[in-house]
């Protein structure tokens, strides 16, 4: 097994990439009456059209030779199997254990963390009707839940949250994740201690952001007079011992295992507070939708898997086709979400630039992840997507059934996130533009502005509803789609070292800001002008 790009394969794609820069996408579908069909498909209550991508079956077939050569499929089931992936901290990756604990009959190495998954699931069932059933008894009613955490402790739930809620819930959940206390003087104005619960999420239990934020919220419960304010605390963790040194009374403290990674923690009791105000039952069916994902993950051929297919796609336009970003549109209010999440898992799994020896990586690893709501974004940056000088991947996510029944506004929500995808692919030529604006009396230049290249990528993700099951599916895919791309840049996706230099620089800065202190440190001229400025 090799688990570098051989020379072969990287010459068929670089000419693969030249004849695709040159040929386009448009002429695939001539070419291919069935290519809609072709590179399309339903699974469940998710459609996946790749169609309007670089993908045929020259790429499906020197990517298959590749993930043989680095023998892609035993590094799934290592996966699966609870190997240590994550070598360099050493630990498994088992989160899809928290969505199905029979692991779709894969056999785990060490039996006792399947056990491990039952009893995580069983705890977290058993705390939150516990805690649900406190909740209950109290006198006022809780109205709001503040739930402190940052990254993976937060961007997981808040999108859970976010896109399952209804107009009626009967709480409200605030999310506070920054160091930055302008957003939690905003919580506090739409809060009151008597109907809040607190709940502090943190994997670690050590993170200074979280920790600073339940403390000024501890004394925010005292300064309004509530004696006890830990009482209304919660805490969830895979380091309890580290909350009780916080001071959360043990009750108060639920945990999920050390084999979930921060950013795939979404399944695990990290998202007690969404699951408050949706029901466990809802909570349940993301975690079933994501099971039924997993299953594809596993169980189809790479060639018809479609976290394979996307994850080819990644790995071609960045290494091939000088793709440095690609954006992610959602069609829904109810994702706006969506793009910080999928951002932080892309970036912060796939951004590395070490192979999993430790070598320098030769290859492109994660592109940047950006993006944002439609049609909002067709009036920012859909100018460039459409005409810059840079190729950008994009990425439309199109609910086919609202939760209202405006239909106009839906219908015109749909029409325009399609034809965004048909304008990306068609472009549209100069005799078009003279067609439609021949008797305006236009400049050339005019004329020609009004030309648009075409031949654009795009993938288009149709869900039937907004369910969730089919977001837990949804974001299941996402999550499979950057495993793929770990295995074949050859990349540690499990780690995320490069978040901890800041913040040990941080730490460094800190106490020169509280002395007023700006010259004589250790930094730079550049960084020691800024402090001058800040003191
Ligand atoms: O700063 C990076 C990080 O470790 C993320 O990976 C993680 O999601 C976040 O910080 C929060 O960490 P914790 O859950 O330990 O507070």
């Amino acid at each position: 097994m090799q688990s570098h790009l051989s020379n072969e394969i990287s010459a068929i794609l670089a000419n693969k990439a030249s004849a695709d820069e040159s040929m386009g996408i448009k002429s695939k579908f001539e070419k291919d009456e069935q290519r809609a069909n072709r590179f399309s498909k339903q699974l469940d209550d998710l459609f996946f059209d790749f169609s309007k991508s670089h993908i045929d079956q020259e790429l499906v077939d020197t990517y298959l030779k590749y993930a043989d050569e680095i023998s892609l499929v035993a590094a799934r089931k290592d996966f699966l199997a609870g190997e240590k992936i994550n070598n360099t901290e050493e630990r498994s990756v088992l989160h899809t254990l928290l969505r199905d604990s029979s692991n779709q009959g894969i056999a785990t190495k060490e039996p006792s963390v399947l056990q491990e998954a039952k009893l995580a699931q069983q705890g977290f069932a058993e705390q939150f009707a516990r805690i649900e059933q406190a909740l209950d008894q109290r006198s006022k009613p809780i109205k709001d839940i503040i739930h402190v955490g940052i990254g993976g402790s937060s961007l997981g739930t808040q999108l859970l949250f976010e896109a399952l809620q209804d107009a009626n819930e009967h709480r409200q959940i605030h999310f506070i994740g920054n160091i930055d206390a302008h957003q939690l003087m905003n919580v506090f104005a739409k809060c009151d201690v008597q109907t809040t619960l607190v709940i502090g999420v943190s994997k670690t239990f050590t993170t200074a952001e979280t920790l600073k934020n339940l403390d000024s919220i501890c004394q925010w419960f005292k300064d309004n007079g509530v004696t006890d304010p830990l009482s209304n605390f919660f805490g969830v963790t895979a380091n309890p011992e580290q909350a009780s040194h916080y001071g959360l009374p043990d009750e108060n403290v639920v945990t999920f295992p050390e084999w979930v990674g921060g950013r795939y923690s979404v399944w695990s009791s990290v998202s007690l507070s969404a699951a408050l105000v949706l029901g466990k039952d809802r909570f349940d069916e993301f975690l079933i939708g994501a099971a039924s994902m997993d299953k594809h993950f596993y169980q189809a051929d790479l060639k018809d898997n479609v976290c394979f297919q996307a994850a080819i796609l990644d790995h071609y336009y960045a290494n091939y086709m000088d793709v440095g970003s690609k954006a992610i549109f959602a069609y829904d209010f109810r994702f706006r979400s969506l793009v910080d999440y999928l951002q932080q898992l892309e970036t912060e799994s796939n951004g590395k630039d070490r192979t999993r020896d430790g070598e320098p990586c030769e290859q492109k690893t994660s592109m940047v992840v950006w993006g944002g709501v439609g049609t909002d974004v067709q009036h920012s940056v859909f100018q460039m997507l459409h005409q810059g000088t840079s190729l950008i991947p994009s990425e439309f996510i199109l609910v086919k059934t609202p939760d209202h029944d405006l239909t106009e506004h839906h219908n015109e929500l749909l029409a325009n996130g399609i034809a965004q995808t048909a304008a990306l692919l068609e472009g549209q030529d100069l005799s078009t533009v003279e067609a439609i604006h021949g008797d305006e009396g236009l400049s050339d230049a005019a004329k020609k502005a009004k030309v648009f290249s075409g031949d654009r990528p795009s993938l288009t993700i149709l869900l039937e509803r907004l369910t969730p099951t089919a977001l837990g599916a949804l974001l299941a895919f996402y999550e499979h789609r950057v495993f793929f791309g770990g295995v074949l840049t050859n990349i540690n996706s499990f780690d995320q070292m490069g978040v901890e230099l800041g913040k040990r620089l941080a730490k460094q800065v800190r106490p020169l800001i509280d002395n007023k202190r700006a010259t004589g440190t250790e930094f730079d001229p550049s960084t020691e002008l800024l402090l001058s400025k800040l003191i």
